[in-house]
């Protein structure tokens, strides 16, 4: 049995719940599925995309289609380092992914040995928990209250770890919009944040797909951001930024920055893994920003999802009954559902699915022995606003059955 000859981390990987949750509603007729975390496809920039690969394959095909560096397209970086406008960094603070999963593993991979902590939110996005499960990280999750990450939770727990003599990494948060949660954390709780893990000794790996997806309200500065112009600390934060939610996820373009020793040992993983990301599309990456592209499609998207929310909000507050709560986001492409104490949505999903309706159950979201399943995931951003209609009616309708 090939099996037997398996490494030990193999034996024991999960395969992906969030997958299988997914097939386990694949192929029902008429039902109407709020669980993916997918952009809508609307948003995909095909026309600018398909010329832009043609011209760099044929105006730069000698350089991109051979072997490329391992810390990125130089022309990416230059964009990356013009858009965002920090004169502090340089091509070396920076390196590209294939996609945020990517840079994720190469920082846990470049930090964590097994057993180190990481602190995370409660709840946090599945991908990432399994990244850190790979990587035989102790994962602790802290609560979240409408400002973000709990700092008493926090404290308490680092307290507590200390004393049991455990080596504390990093606290992972996604301060923007947060998968699955839907919360954004508020300019004083991230200086907080900050003004803590330095005190603490403790890394920030903040995860960034979503600050970008603002639909109303002001920017708030990144973590990053505050780091390096507050605290004139370019080492206390990695930020990763991902284009999943702008360009398409299937492009797998997204990068990280941070303090140069751990960018170039993050590079040197990936050197390792991946030998460098596709030099073709990020090149069409670059060129999307020098043509002056990005910032009027980023615009577009943010008027073009406006309704989506909108609508599932509005739906929600007639639909529900009085005992369901939901998050109220400004932006991203997840709300978050509690539910009363006693209803349990892993089991919820498969009476939704007889309902022809389907969402991701919130105890995913957690690491293993830590879950709340009284919640539960939804998306607004794959469905029409007939679908979110009707979904959300036979949604608030089930939980009144549950209810009476
Ligand atoms: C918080 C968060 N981090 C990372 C990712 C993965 O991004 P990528 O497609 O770049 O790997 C996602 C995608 O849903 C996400 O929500």
């Amino acid at each position: 049995m090939i099996s037997n000859y398996f490494s030990d981390t193999t034996k024991v990987m999960k395969s992906s719940l969030i997958r299988e949750l997914v097939a386990a509603t694949k192929n029902v007729p008429g039902l109407i599925s709020f669980a993916g975390g997918f952009p809508s496809p609307a948003t995909f920039p095909k026309e600018t995309l398909s010329r832009l690969y043609s011209e760099v394959v044929v105006e730069d095909g000698r350089d991109v289609l051979q072997y490329g560096a391992s810390e990125g397209d130089g022309m990416l970086k230059d964009e990356l380092l013009k858009w965002e406008g920090y004169s502090q960094l340089n091509h070396d603070n920076l390196m590209t992914a294939v996609g945020a999963t990517n840079a994720i593993y190469y920082m846990g991979r470049a930090l964590i040995n097994p057993g180190d902590v990481i602190f995370c939110e409660a709840p946090t996005f599945l991908g990432t928990l399994v990244v850190f499960d790979a990587l035989q990280a102790d994962v602790q999750s802290i609560p979240m209250d409408s400002e973000g990450i709990d700092l008493n939770a926090l404290s308490a727990k680092v307290k507590q770890l200390r004393a049991m003599g455990k080596n504390l990494k990093f606290v992972y948060t996604i301060p923007d919009f947060q998968n699955p949660a839907g919360i954004s954390m508020s300019l004083a709780r991230r200086r907080e944040l900050l003004n803590y893990c330095k005190a603490q000794n403790l890394l920030i790996l903040e995860d960034n797909p979503y600050s970008r997806l603002r639909l109303s309200g002001e920017p708030l500065p990144t973590l990053f951001n505050i780091a390096l112009n507050e605290m004139n600390d370019v080492s206390l934060v990695t930020e990763i930024v991902s284009f999943s939610k702008i360009l398409g996820p299937g492009m797998r373009v997204a990068y990280a920055k941070g303090d140069k020793e751990l960018i170039h040992k993050m590079v040197s993983w990936q050197q390792k893994v991946t030998v460098s990301p596709d030099c073709v599309t990020q090149r069409v990456a670059a060129r999307f920003f020098a043509g002056g592209y990005m910032e009027p499609h980023i615009k577009w998207i943010c008027e073009f999802y406006k309704p989506y929310l909108e609508k599932m909000l509005n739906c929600l507050s007639e639909e529900m009954p009085k005992t369901v709560s939901w998050t109220k986001p400004s932006g991203g492409i997840f709300l978050w559902v509690w539910l009363p104490e006693e209803v349990n949505a892993d089991s919820l999903f498969y009476q939704a699915k007889d309902h022809l309706v389907t969402f991701i159950p919130g105890s995913k979201f957690y690491p293993e022995g830590q879950e709340k399943y009284n919640c539960l995931r939804l998306n607004f951003t794959y469905s029409t606003l007939e679908q979110i209609e009707t979904g959300i009616k036979r949604l608030g309708g089930l939980l009144k059955t549950i209810k009476a």
